[in-house]
């Protein structure tokens, strides 16, 4: 037996020897297509030249210095190019390790923030049922996936509230427009406000497309504004959470940018690095760091490995290669592909309920009952077992359980990288039918 303490205790995982373009190669020779970017995060697929030379420049240089002595050339040029054109207000950037230290980030600093301008009463999140901000405690706290918080609910902090999220398939009533749902939950969202004391929120928190929880769920056109307007007639800051949806996943760099929104804090990270080095960040807008500037002059936070040099070095790589190669103009392409293949090969899936997402950002929600949208038992674990036929199909996609409350709900995200091309799109979704068809009927 291995002696990591694996995710799964009774089953040592396969192990993974090398990566090209889509293809992971296992110890044993075997391949299977990455369909998911792992939890979408290799975004131009595995083994890019560029980026490991990227890499190996940096070492050589300098592998590590600390923040509280230096910065580094590639920590400023990553900065520069994520918000040196000041992208919807947002001009500065921080780096960390991982999504949930971006999360905790955002958290503190949005805290700061009223404590520089003279509000420190304010000492409440809210987010949305259905999320994932990350499994630090902070970030946990935040979350709204049931599942995972319940076990640690003594031990998470009491400043966080949830409404519900924006989920037409499940949660939108079947006569209500659009229009009336998105201002039913802009209602419910100004209601929780009002529950908790409107001048004692800090922050309305949410996933700019849910990611794991609930499976690739857009919001509708107008949700955002007007979830924004609530935030702002309230004196809340608005932070979007983009560690999964962002930096091109959904076809733009930022997934808000389709949301005519902006957010003041904004957190991203897996696309950032592709997964060539473990690297987070938030983008903050100017007014936020303008506060501190001119207040206390130092943002109260770190982390021993806060812009990393090697890591920076490395999303500096993969930003550029993304730009560079037209990669964003390829996620639409691609996108609108898989889309149709999806709709094509699972529209009329008796198992299939809802086929939903954006750019190379897809999920399949499954159900027992199409009609009635009824979910499968859970001890069934069909999300578990079309990852596993999937994987005897020779692709790998994110399986997730708990669609609907953390519980019930099955659902599987494709989420090829930014290179594929056509004909992967469509192996994918083959393999993909193949596996579905085996797992479930
Ligand atoms: C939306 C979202 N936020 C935060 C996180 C936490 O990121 P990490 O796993 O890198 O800590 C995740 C991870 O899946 C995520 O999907």
């Amino acid at each position: 037996m291995s002696r990591i303490l694996h995710r799964d205790l009774r089953r040592d995982p396969a192990v993974a020897r090398s990566g090209r373009g889509l293809v992971l190669t296992a110890a044993d020779g075997s391949e299977v297509i990455d369909a998911s970017g792992g939890a979408a995060v290799a975004c131009i697929g595995h083994g890019d030249e560029r980026v490991v030379e990227a890499i190996a420049r940096q070492a050589r240089a300098l592998a590590y210095a600390h923040t509280v002595f230096f910065t580094c050339e590639a920590a400023e040029e990553l900065a520069d190019l994520l918000v040196g054109d000041r992208p919807g207000g947002l001009s500065h950037a921080y780096f960390v390790s991982s999504g949930s230290e971006a999360m905790e980030a955002a958290l503190k600093l949005a805290r700061q923030y009223f404590l520089e301008i003279g509000q420190p009463q304010r000492r409440r999140f809210v987010a949305r049922r259905q999320s994932y901000h990350g499994n630090t405690l902070g970030a946990l706290g935040l979350g709204g996936n049931m599942a995972r918080r319940e076990p640690y609910a003594p031990i998470l902090a009491d400043c966080f509230s949830h409404v519900s999220p924006c989920f037409p398939y499940r949660e939108r009533a079947e006569a209500e427009s659009d229009a009336d749902y998105v201002a039913r939950l802009a209602a419910e969202l100004d209601a929780e406000f009002a529950r908790l004391g409107p001048d004692t929120v800090i922050a309305f928190v949410a996933e700019t497309v849910v990611g794991a929880t609930a499976g690739c769920v857009a919001a509708l056109p107008g949700y955002f504004p007007a979830m924004r307007a609530v935030c702002d007639r309230h004196g809340a800051l608005l932070i979007l959470d983009e560690v999964m949806c962002g930096m091109g996943r959904t076809g733009t760099l930022h997934a808000w940018e389709r949301e005519r929104v902006s957010p003041d804090i904004q957190t991203i990270a897996k696309g950032l690095g592709g997964g060539y080095q473990p690297i987070g960040g938030i983008l903050v807008a100017e007014r936020v760091v303008r506060a501190l500037a001119e207040g206390s002059g130092a943002y109260k936070h770190g982390h021993t490995y806060q812009a990393h040099p090697v890591a920076c070095a490395a999303a500096l790589a993969v930003q550029r290669i993304i730009r560079g190669d037209g990669l964003l103009a390829n996620v639409d392409a691609m996108g609108a592909r898989l889309e149709a293949a999806l709709r094509d090969r699972f529209g009329h899936h008796a198992k299939v309920g809802d086929i939903r997402g954006r750019g190379l950002f897809w999920a399949l929600e499954f159900v027992e009952d199409k009609a009635m949208r009824r979910s499968f038992d859970p001890a069934l674990r069909i999300n578990d077992r079309v990852k596993v036929a999937a994987l005897g199909e020779g692709v790998a996609i994110y399986p997730m359980g708990g669609t609907i409350d953390g519980r019930t709900g099955d659902h599987v995200i494709i989420a090829p990288p930014y290179v594929a091309k056509a004909e992967d799109i469509d192996r994918i979704v083959e393999r993909l039918g193949r596996a579905v068809d085996t797992a479930i009927g």
